[in-house]
Order: structure tokens, then C-alpha cells, then sequence
């Protein structure tokens, strides 16, 4: 207070401290329990006397007064709660080296050959922490900066998977349980769905949603928010006995009637922990809720206690974070791109970023409808996604950063050229790894085919001669010769693929496997009828008229006749399937081998892959099937753990070739 303060600026002081008080009793009544105990006209009064007292005292103010909260209302009506222990956050891995750093540090700590973890899928939500005392919960509380948080006991109260009271008899007196509280997709969208209709904020993820609705001030707008949440620790706890390790505790957790997730696991050394990654990154997408990582936990906790804490992390546990799968970049322009049936694709090039571990420079805005509700503009700022395996899109434009004189993007109905770039898509997706499979036969090369007049159709490529494609760019003797024998090879296929490399709309590889598994000729095919189609499993009637359609056309029929009359074959699909489960347990699928392998050279381990009927490549692609990891291995090892592909150890791999049946 200033050193000249009169009994006159005691009083102000004592009138302007009673008023900061009992607005702030009001506030807590009205925001948090949603029952004011005076009328707004009497609040406004209270609140205007300590204004214009501020004013006329401004040295007097205190800097927290209810007048510097927006409205009136406090930018944090939550009471601040000290934890009884940090809450601390966790170290990062972005990769499978981090991690093996991790793995290896803490072994070495610790002395161990291989350390004993629990893995934990690691929530997107907000971590919460639960006080009981005599075995009633008494206060939940936000993270904060991890020493202090919010109150938010009121609105976690509304959360039913939330346990008010615990009943054990041997239970701790005072006892911290710590979680995340999230909003699983199912309930994000409907709100979101319901906060559109009502022109109420849309949350930009589940994340932000759950955060939004435990952060109300008024618990009857959390009680209608689908929150829930997973327990994963025990923080500070007075008196009572609990287990010696990670994985018994979360088992007590679950016993006294916590929500834990069933995802987590126990297990050894840094193999079985990878190996958990991956498969849970492949499965991220079919669980209900957001997770960015896997949490690993030295599940001792007398390790835990050796290794201790640096700075605000402890050194038992790491978070293996999956790879952003959203960025943003710019688009530096729109293209529409011709498919193989002739759909024009609205495809936004963008300045390079990396997402989910890739560099994106395209994607897809889907449709002229797409692109039109986006309003995507070419000098946009926009996010992208790409989530497995799917393809880069835009997500949405960051308006804020869109500069002066965008155009809005008018999708045409045609594109100049579009006869050939249709033409060439459908070559593209006949020759494709999938369908006829011809390794040497490139869009350039495919180009300049069609563009010398060698090839007006796909059943052309069997007539080419050597003379034809020596005459080519870039065509050398033997690249000539390996295209020929490429293509030779292609005329063995089976149905299924060559159903699939004719690019019937909505026709892919599960819908060909399936129409050739029910009708087993492509006579039968072209001869089927509506009704007898949409029999078919995974084929509805618009798949079903789209079948119809391509065999009522001339043109198709004469250039299926065209290709059989050029050599294309395919055995009987009834003994093909015999025969490939008997000799061929890996057939169908491609295999990259990378690192020093103990038992046998690499030249070996591809031999006896090819001989179980695998194709062994030089490099990984999402389309690689698995991936044989050796010592030392290259960037290979990471780029398959990237794509989420499956990785074989060396002794995975042994296995696999002792007995490869149903493997894959
Ligand atoms: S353990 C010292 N386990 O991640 C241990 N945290 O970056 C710290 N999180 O604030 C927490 N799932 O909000 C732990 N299974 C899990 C988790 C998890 C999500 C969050 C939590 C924490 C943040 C740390």
C-alpha cells in the first residue's frame, strides 16, 4: 500500500477488498453451482460501486480483482489446487531410435538385460486428478502447470465412469488416483453435430472438446458433454498397502472399480515393446477414441524409484509418439485430374510437408461439392491429413491466413485432353502391381506410346515388338528386352486380377475376388444378371449395374476378346486356389529384407521367401507386406515402422520360414 495511506484509504481499502469478496461469492454461485443468490440488477450495482472505486483508487486495486475478468466473469472461476505431488509430463520418442535409446539407457541404469514395461495407449485427453479421502472423492483437478491445477470437482462430478465412493475396507485414507479424461469420436461428432445445428462453436477435435466441456463453468452443460475416462496412475496416498508394481496397480484400479483401458499390456525387452507399437498404430484408427502414442513404464516401481526424475519427467517412462498426421502448407495450385472411368478429381498441389511421417506435396479435395463447402483457394494456408494408408487430404483452410485477392476454385466439367488422360489411367491401373502386374511399364513410357501411336488400348501392350519399344526414350537394349519379358510373363494372371485390371467402376481387388469366388468365369460374369449380383457378399446394386453396364458394352466385350486373343490366361480359379495354399503360403505377398541376419546371408533369406511364393523388393512401400529386420538395418527398418508396416525380427522371421502357413 502506499507509504502515505490515511485512515481514509484503510476504509477504501476494506470497502474495496469486502466488494471483491462478495462478487466473488456471487460468481461462484451463479457460474459454477448455476444458482445465484441475488438478482443481476443488484450484482451489476456491486459490481459497478468496485469500478468506479478502482477508478478513483487505482494504486488501491488489487491485481486480481473480479473487474479485470471479462465481464465480470473470471477468465478462471476454478478455485487453484496444489497437488500433494507434481503431476509430470513425459520425455518423447518420435521414432524407433528414441525409443531404443530409451530401452538402452534405462538398461543400463538399472543393470538389467531387458527391462519389464507396461504399455499404455497414450490418451489425447487432459489429465485429471482424483483425491479420495476416507474413500470419497473430495477434489478433482486439472493438470495446471503440473504443481497447480483447477477445481473442477463440480463437473467431473458429472462424469459417470468417474467412482464417487470406494468401497474396500484396507483402503489408503487419503488416495490420488490420475487419468485422462477424453471424449471418445462418437460422442465428438454428435456434439458436433448438435453445436452446428445450434450455431453453437464447432470443436476442432476430440481433444479440444473434452478440455471445452470440463472447463464449464456451469456442470450442467459438462453433464451433457460424453466424457469419460481411463485411469493409468496413483499420485500422493496416505496410509494403506498398495501393489509393488505399474501392472498389479492398474489391476487394483480396475478392482476398485476405475475405468483403465484394455489396451494396456505387460511385457519385455525392446522387441516385444515395438512390436506392440505397430500393431497398436494399426489399429489406432479402429479404436473409439484419440491416441497420439504408446506410454511405456518401467513397471517396477522400486526401479521406478532408482531411476528417479529429470527436470519434470520421470526417467522410468517415455511416451512413443505416433507421427503428426495432420500439417499445414500452402497450395501452390489446383489441378482436376482425369481418372481411369473418366471422374475428374479436384487435386490441390501443395508446397512439400511432412505428415505421418511422409512428404506430402498433393491431396485430394475429393469432388467439386468438396471442394466448393472447403472453399480451398490456390495462396491458401490449409491443414492437411493423412491418417494410414489413406490418401493426403485437405482438412480445412486456416482463414486467418488467407491473403488478398484469392479467387474461389470453379471446378470445370471438362479438362482439355481428357480422352487421352482418361486412356492413360486406365493403362496405368492395368499394368499396376495388383492387376496385370508388368514391372517396367511407367506412366512416361505409357505416354509416349500411346502419344507415337504404338498402343490405342491396353490389349495393344501384347503386340508391341522389340523394334517398337527400342525406338523409345531412354530405351536401351536390355531395358527393351526386360519390358518384353515383363510383359510376357503379365499374359499368366489369374481372374480375380485381370476382373480387376479392366477398371470396371467400383470394381476393386475384394469385389473381383468376390465375383470370380461366385461365378467362376468371366463368361459367367458377363453373363449375370442384376438380381443374382447383388447376391454377392460386399456387392450392392451399385456395384452390381456398374457390372452390368461394362459387359452391355460392345466396346468392352470385343477388348476382353482382344486380350484373350492377344494370350492373356488365367488358370481355372477353383485349382488355382488349391494349388497356391499347398505350395505358395506366401503368395500374394511382397517382402523387403533389410540388416545383417545371424543364420543365413540375405541372399538366402530372399530365395526362400521367393520360394514360398513371396516377392522379395529392394524397397518399402505401404504396399510392402512385411518387412525382415536384421542387425544394423538401414533406413529401411525406420520407413516400415513409419508406414506402420509389419516388422519380422530375425527370430519372427525363422519362424515364419519353419512353418509359414496362416502367418499373414
Ligand atoms: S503417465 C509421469 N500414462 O500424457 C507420468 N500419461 O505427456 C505421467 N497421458 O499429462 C503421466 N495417456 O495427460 C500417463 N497412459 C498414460 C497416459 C498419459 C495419456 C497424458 C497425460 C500426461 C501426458 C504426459
Amino acid at each position: 500500500m502506499a507509504k502515505d495511506a490515511d485512515d481514509n484509504d484503510a476504509a477504501i481499502v476494506e470497502r474495496l477488498r469486502a466488494l471483491e469478496r462478495e462478487i466473488e461469492r456471487h460468481n461462484e454461485h451463479y457460474y459454477v453451482n448455476d444458482a445465484p443468490l441475488i438478482s443481476d440488477a443488484d450484482y451489476d450495482s456491486l459490481f459497478r460501486e468496485l469500478r468506479d472505486l478502482e477508478k478513483a483508487h487505482p494504486a488501491l486495486k488489487s491485481p486480481d480483482s473480479p473487474t479485470e475478468k471479462v465481464g465480470g466473469k473470471r477468465a478462471s472461476s476454478f478455485q487453484a489446487v496444489e497437488h500433494p505431488l507434481p503431476m509430470l509430463s513425459l520425455s518423447n520418442a518420435l521414432n524407433a531410435e528414441e525409443f531404443l535409446e530409451f530401452d538402452k539407457r534405462t538398461r543400463e541404469r538399472l543393470a538389467l538385460d531387458e527391462v519389464e514395461y507396461t504399455a499404455e495407449t497414450k490418451l489425447d485427453g487432459l489429465a485429471i486428478s482424483l483425491v479420495y479421502q476416507a474413500g470419497r472423492l473430495v477434489t478433482a483437478a486439472t493438470r495446471g502447470d503440473g504443481r497447480t491445477g483447477e477445481d473442477v470437482t463440480h463437473n467431473v462430478l458429472t462424469i459417470k465412469e468417474v467412482p464417487r465412493e470406494l468401497r474396500s475396507t484396507d483402503l489408503p485414507a487419503v488416495f490420488e488416483v490420475r487419468g485422462e479424461i477424453f471424449m471418445p469420436h462418437k460422442g465428438f461428432e454428435a456434439l458436433n453435430s448438435a453445436q452446428r445445428k445450434k450455431g453453437d462453436k464447432v470443436f476442432a477435435n476430440p481433444r479440444n472438446a473434452a478440455a471445452g466441456s470440463l472447463r464449464q463453468l456451469d456442470a450442467e452443460i459438462t453433464a451433457t458433454r460424453p466424457l469419460t475416462l481411463y485411469c493409468y496412475s496413483v499420485g500422493y496416498v496416505e496410509g494403506g498397502e498398495l501393489p509393488l508394481n505399474q501392472w498389479e496397480m492398474l489391476r487394483y484400479l480396475g478392482d476398485l472399480g476405475f475405468p483403465v483401458s484394455p489396451e494396456t499390456k505387460l511385457l519385455r525387452g525392446h522387441e516385444a515393446a515395438l512390436e506392440y507399437f505397430y500393431s497398436i498404430q494399426k489399429r489406432r484408427e479402429s479404436l473409439d477414441y484419440e491416441i497420439d502414442g504408446v506410454v511405456y513404464k518401467v513397471n517396477e516401481f522400486a526401479q521406478q524409484q532408482a531411476l528417479g526424475n529429470v527436470a519434470r519427467a520421470p526417467r522410468w517412462a517415455i511416451a512413443f509418439k505416433f507421427p503428426p498426421e495432420e500439417a499445414q502448407t500452402k497450395v501452390a495450385a489446383i489441378d482436376v485430374q482425369v481418372g481411369r472411368t473418366g471422374a475428374l478429381t479436384p487435386v490441390a498441389r501443395l508446397e512439400p510437408v511432412v505428415v505421418g511421417g511422409v512428404t506430402v506435396t498433393n491431396a485430394t479435395l475429393h469432388n467439386a461439392d468438396e471442394v466448393a463447402r472447403k472453399d480451398v483457394r490456390v495462396g491458401d494456408t490449409v491443414i492437411v491429413r493423412r491418417a494410414g494408408d489413406v490418401i493426403p487430404e485437405v482438412v480445412r483452410v486456416v482463414l486467418e491466413a488467407r491473403p488478398k485477392n484469392t479467387e474461389t476454385f470453379v471446378m470445370p466439367d471438362s479438362v482439355p485432353g481428357q480422352e487421352r488422360a482418361q486412356l492413360i489411367e486406365a493403362m496405368k491401373h492395368f499394368v499396376s502391381r495388383r492387376a496385370l502386374d508388368i514391372d517396367g511399364l511407367g506412366e512416361k513410357i505409357i505416354e509416349q506410346l500411346y502419344d507415337e501411336g504404338l498402343i490405342n488400348s491396353v490389349a495393344d501392350i501384347f503386340t508391341l515388338s522389340a523394334g517398337d519399344v527400342a525406338a523409345l526414350e531412354r530405351m536401351g537394349e536390355k531395358s527393351t528386352a526386360n519390358l518384353l519379358q515383363a510383359i510376357e510373363q503379365s499374359k499368366q494372371t489369374t481372374l480375380a486380377r485381370f476382373l480387376y485390371s479392366l477398371g470396371i467402376k467400383e470394381v476393386g481387388e475384394t469385389t473381383a475376388e468376390s465375383l470370380v469366388d461366385a461365378f467362376g468365369s468371366i463368361e459367367a460374369i458377363a453373363a449375370t444378371q442384376f438380381e443374382q449380383l447383388i447376391e454377392v457378399p460386399d456387392v450392392g446394386p451399385v456395384v452390381a449395374q456398374s457390372v452390368i453396364d461394362f459387359f452391355a458394352d460392345a466396346e468392352s466385350v470385343a477388348l476382353v476378346a482382344a486380350l484373350r486373343r492377344n494370350g492373356v490366361v488365367w488358370p481355372d480359379p477353383v485349382e488355382e486356389a488349391a494349388s497356391e495354399i499347398t505350395n505358395q503360403p506366401l503368395a500374394g505377398l511382397t517382402s523387403v529384407i533389410t540388416g545383417t541376419l545371424s543364420g543365413m546371408t540375405r541372399e538366402e533369406a530372399k530365395q526362400r521367401l521367393q520360394s514360398l511364393g513371396a516377392k522379395v523388393t529392394g524397397s518399402v512401400s505401404k504396399k510392402t507386406s512385411f518387412v525382415v529386420v536384421g542387425d544394423e538395418p538401414g533406413s529401411k527398418a525406420t520407413k516400415a515402422e513409419s508406414l506402420g508396416v509389419r516388422i519380422l525380427f530375425e527370430d519372427e522371421f525363422t519362424a515364419l520360414l519353419d512353418s509359414p502357413e496362416g502367418k499373414f
